[in-house]
C-alpha cells in the first residue's frame, strides 16, 4: 500500500472518448489519484470539458471536472505527472506515449506498444509479476517511468477466465468466438444503420490481437523479458448490437481430464494480488461462475464487481477440445479504464518508492 500522504498527480489523454469518459468517472473521488489535466484532439482543446465532450455515461460529469480546460497533447508534454492514462487511438499513441514515458508512468489502452519487449501487458490478477519489466523509480520520482499496456478488451476477459485454468490444469489450444459491444468501437463508432438488426462478423485487427496477446500475458518473465506461453489461439470476432459487454464463447483442451466440478471450483476460488493487496479498484471476485444453466448475459451481468468481474457460465464438454464455456467482460471498465486504473494501483502498491527508502 502507498505511504505517500499526497495523491498521485494524474493526466488523461483522449479524455473525451468512450474510454476517456470512463477514466474521468472512475478517477472522481479516487483515494490515491488526483485528476489534474485532460487532453484530447485539436477539435476539443481550448474548451471546457463540459463543452468539448459528448457525454455518454449514465452518471453525470463531476462539476469540478466539467469546468476543467481540455488541452492539446503538446501543451501537457513538458508537465510532470506521476501517472498518465492514455485513451488515444493507436496511431496517435505510437509516438506520443514514449515521450510521456520519459517523465511519467504511462498506463495505456492503445495497442501501439503492447507487444514491445520492455512493456508489461498487464492484467493485474493474471500476470502481476510482469511489472518487473519496468525499471526502478529514479531521480527522486515516486513511481517508475515507462509504459504499462492494457491488453485488448476481449483478450482481458479471455485471460481472466483462463488464468485459473492455466494454474490448475494447463492447456495448449483455445478456440474463441466473440460477440462484442458497440462501445468497443469508440465514439462515434459504428452507425446505427449498420448495427441495428445486424451482426458484423469482422472487427479489423481484433482476431490477431486475441491470438498474439494471450501468449504474452500468460508467459513467464525470464532474464528481464517475457517468454510467451505456448498456446495456440483461434479467434473469430463479431460486432453485435449491445452497448457494453463483450461475450466470449470459448473451447479449451484442459490437461489431465479434470472433472467439471474441479473446473468450476477453479473459477470460484480464484483470488490474486489485487484482492490480497486490497487495491481500491479490485473486485472481491475476479471471476464468478454463474451456473451450468445460467449463461452470462451482457445487460444482466456486465456490472458485476463494478464492471471488474468476469462472469462465466455454461461449462460443458466439447467434442473437439474437451471443455467449453461462455464468459462476459465489461469492455470499457475491466477491458479499458477500470483495468488501467487497477494496473496503476498495482504499480503504486508494488513499485512506489517508500519514504526513507
Ligand atoms: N472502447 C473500448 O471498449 C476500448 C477497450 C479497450 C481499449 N480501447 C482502446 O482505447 C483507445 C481509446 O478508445 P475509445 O474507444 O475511447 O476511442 P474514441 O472514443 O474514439 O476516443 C478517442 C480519443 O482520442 C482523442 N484523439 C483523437 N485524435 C487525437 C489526436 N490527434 N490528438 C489528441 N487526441 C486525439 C479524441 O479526442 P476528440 O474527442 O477531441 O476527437 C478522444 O478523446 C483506443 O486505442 C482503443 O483501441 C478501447
Amino acid at each position: 500500500m502507498t505511504t505517500r500522504s499526497e495523491p498521485f498527480r494524474v493526466a488523461v489523454l483522449g479524455a473525451t472518448g468512450a474510454v476517456g469518459q470512463r477514466f474521468v468517472t472512475l478517477l472522481t473521488g479516487h483515494p490515491w489519484f488526483e485528476l489534474t489535466a485532460l487532453a484530447a484532439s485539436e477539435r476539443s482543446a481550448g474548451r471546457t470539458y463540459r463543452d468539448a465532450v459528448s457525454w455518454i455515461q449514465t452518471r453525470p460529469i463531476d462539476e469540478t471536472v466539467a469546468a476543467m480546460s481540455v488541452h492539446t497533447i503538446d501543451e501537457l508534454m513538458d508537465h510532470d505527472f506521476d501517472v498518465v492514462f492514455s485513451a488515444l487511438d493507436a496511431s496517435v499513441a505510437r509516438d506520443i506515449e514514449p515521450e510521456f514515458a520519459r517523465r511519467s508512468l504511462v498506463v495505456t489502452n492503445a495497442s501501439a506498444h503492447r507487444m514491445d519487449e520492455g512493456v508489461p501487458l498487464l492484467v493485474p490478477e493474471v500476470n502481476p509479476d510482469h511489472l518487473a519489466l519496468l525499471p526502478a523509480a529514479e531521480d527522486g520520482a515516486d513511481l517508475p517511468r515507462g509504459i504499462v499496456a492494457n491488453p485488448n478488451c476481449s483478450t482481458i476477459g479471455l485471460v481472466l477466465a483462463l488464468k485459473p485454468l492455466a494454474s490448475a490444469f494447463g492447456f495448449d489450444r483455445i478456440f474463441v468466438s466473440t460477440l462484442q459491444a458497440v462501445s468497443g468501437a469508440g465514439l462515434p463508432g459504428v452507425s446505427s444503420y449498420q448495427i441495428l438488426d445486424n451482426v458484423i462478423p469482422w472487427i479489423p485487427g481484433e482476431e490477431e490481437k486475441l491470438e498474439i496477446e494471450t501468449g504474452k500475458i500468460l508467459g513467464r518473465v525470464r532474464a528481464g523479458t517475457i517468454e510467451p506461453a505456448e498456446v495456440a489461439v483461434s479467434a473469430q470476432c463479431n460486432r453485435v448490437p449491445v452497448v457494453d459487454g463483450h461475450t466470449l464463447c470459448v473451447s479449451v483442451d484442459l490437461k489431465g481430464d479434470p472433472r467439471l466440478e474441479d473446473v468450476r471450483e477453479a473459477w470460484r476460488s480464484f483470488r490474486a494480488a489485487p484482492q490480497e493487496l486490497g487495491l481500491p479498484s479490485a473486485p472481491a471476485q475476479p471471476t464468478v461462475y454463474l451456473g451450468d444453466d445460467a449463461p452470462p448475459q451482457a445487460r444482466v451481468h456486465r456490472d458485476l464487481g463494478r464492471g471488474m468481474t468476469t462472469s462465466i457460465g455454461r461449462l460443458r464438454e466439447c467434442p473437439i477440445l474437451g471443455y467449453r464455456f461462455v464468459a462476459l467482460s465489461h469492455n470499457t471498465l475491466r477491458g479499458a479504464a477500470g483495468g488501467a486504473l487497477l494496473a496503476a494501483e498495482l504499480a503504486v502498491s508494488r513499485c512506489a518508492r517508500r519514504g526513507g527508502e
